[in-house]
């Protein structure tokens, strides 16, 4: 089959399409036939050398979320069969023909869906889910800051936070972000180019600030991330894009009762992997499958140009998820 080999640490230029044997399903395991599989920030960080895989992680290849059809099953699983059409979260290696799943991480697709569309959807939604409203606890009548409005997790935040009935604010990097981060759902959008992003979205909301932060910069915004919350405010530490690390002046989260809370997918147990999913799939299936919230398509490339598909999420240009077909 074909996948996609590293010839070592770099940039796009070290992607390499290569022929490779293909997986056994282990017990409890089905193999996927994949059709696509949508690029992640993470995986342009792991194809770097930037990105320690989780303990327990062993498939160091590319691509964490694919769609497809069950091609083979291994001792054990007794939910499903091949042929049927499926998508979800894997531990890596869905940029390749065929890859591994854990049965309890695929969703059947709903009828009527695209491969593409069902590839794009798990990481943004599994994400925006765990992180607005399990961990966030958003709810309507609330405001919510989403970071990097344009990304694949934040056009399917914007739309979680709508779908609960609270009032998105995005943050972009150009007009026409701003424009389709609109479109989408958000009150209101600031240009990250415009320097204090803070000032702004306190001006948006009347003085009031906001009261759920969803970051993916991390250290270079913490100050201002925390000076635009509510009293009792969350901060979501979700993306580390600028910063790993800061100062921090306790005495504003000690006084304003702030909250700060961070997520990752990738280092849950396998068990944890699973009731994500499952949360997933029973709240926002049926509002996917109604077309209610939907995942938004930048691009698609076939596997041949994965490098490509890597320098346009880097050129920070995508407005929603790439995709790669197969
Ligand atoms: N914790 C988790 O479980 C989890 C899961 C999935 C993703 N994530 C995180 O979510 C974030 C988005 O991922 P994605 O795959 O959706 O990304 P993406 O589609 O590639 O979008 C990322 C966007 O972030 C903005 N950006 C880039 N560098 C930035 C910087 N230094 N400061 C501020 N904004 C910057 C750019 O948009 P503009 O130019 O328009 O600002 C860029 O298009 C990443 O940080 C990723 O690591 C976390």
């Amino acid at each position: 089959m074909r996948t996609v080999l590293l010839d070592g640490f770099g940039g796009p230029e070290v992607l390499r399409v290569a022929e490779a044997p293909r997986p056994k399903p282990g017990p409890g395991q089905i193999r996927v036939r994949v059709r696509a599989s949508a690029l992640n920030r993470g995986d342009t960080v792991q194809r770097s050398g930037g990105y320690p895989l989780p303990p327990g992680v062993t498939n160091p290849g590319l691509g964490i979320e694919v769609a497809g059809e069950v091609e083979a099953c291994g001792s054990g699983v007794t939910t499903l069969k091949p042929g049927q059409r499926v998508f979800g979260l894997v531990a890596g290696g869905g940029y390749a023909e065929a890859c591994l799943m854990e049965e309890g991480m695929a969703v059947l697709m709903p009828d009527g869906w695209s491969f593409v569309e069902a590839a794009a959807t798990p990481e943004a939604f599994i994400t925006a889910h765990e992180s607005l409203v399990e961990l966030g606890g958003l709810r309507a009548g609330q405001s919510v800051l989403i970071h990097a409005g344009g990304s694949g997790i934040g056009t399917a935040c914007i739309q979680v936070a709508r779908a609960v009935g609270a009032r998105p604010f995005a943050i972009v990097g150009s007009e026409e972000k701003r424009r389709r981060c609109l479109e989408l759902g958000a009150e209101g959008a600031v240009l990250r180019s415009e320097g204090n992003f803070a000032r702004e979205v306190l001006t948006l909301t009347g003085g009031a600030g906001v009261d759920v932060v969803e970051d993916f910069v991390g250290g270079a915004a913490l100050d201002r991330n925390l000076s635009v919350l509510k009293f009792g405010g969350c901060l979501l530490l979700v993306g580390l894009l600028d910063g790993m690390s800061a100062d921090l002046d306790l005495r504003q989260v000690v006084m304003r009762r702030l909250q700060l809370k961070g997520m990752a997918l990738r280092p849950l147990s396998p068990e944890q992997r699973v009731a994500v999913t499952r949360r997933f799939s029973e709240r926002w299936l049926p509002e996917l499958a109604a077309g209610r919230v939907r995942p938004i398509i930048d691009s698609t490339f076939p596997l041949e140009r994965v490098a490509d598909a890597h320098r346009r999420m880097e050129s920070n240009a995508s407005f929603g998820k790439i995709v790669l077909e197969l």
